[in-house]
């Protein structure tokens, strides 16, 4: 543990050092530690404000004025249900909704198991193959609610109590 935090903060420095320590080049220190860590921890932040001299929580207070950034770990797997208008019009919605059932997450959020990263996203750019979902970049075509949980089994997840 204490490795992963060393590891972490020399990280740090090195992304820092690439901006000169300027605290107007905050966001793109953050999207760069967002980028090596998957998600910006207390520990990567509070190394952050002590290196550019800002309070982590003003750091925080900017990072989560935008979407992009996150402040737990991301699950295994990223699964993005497409809601643009080809896939709308072809029940995406309802896709969605059995997902977000079958996950017990809603969209934006992250699986309990901490497997899969739910998120709504409008048009993937395969309207063709509507309705869509991607999981981990692989898009997968003509999807159903029925469809779901075959799915969602092939990246690892267990069938529970959800059939019920
Ligand atoms: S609307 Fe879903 S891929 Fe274009």
């Amino acid at each position: 543990m204490a490795n992963a935090k060393r590891r972490n903060v020399s990280e740090v420095e090195q992304i820092v050092g690439r901006y000169g320590g300027e605290r107007s080049s905050l966001i793109p220190i953050l999207q760069d530690l967002q980028e090596s860590f998957g998600y910006l921890s207390e520990d990567a932040v509070d190394d952050l404000a002590r290196r550019i001299g800002v309070s982590p929580n003003e750091i925080f207070g900017v990072a989560t004025f935008y979407a992009q950034f996150r402040f737990r770990p991301p699950g295994e797997h990223t699964v993005r249900v497409c809601l643009g208008t080809a896939c709308h019009v072809r029940g995406g919605h309802q896709i969605l909704e059995e997902v977000e059932r079958r996950l017990d997450t809603k969209a934006g959020g992250t699986s309990a198991d901490r497997k899969f990263d739910l998120e709504r996203v409008a048009c993937v750019g395969c309207c063709a193959l509507a309705p869509v979902v991607v999981v981990d970049g692989k898009v997968h075509a003509g999807m159903t609610p029925r469809k779901v949980s075959p799915l969602l089994s092939r990246y690892g997840k267990r069938e529970e109590s959800k059939d019920a």
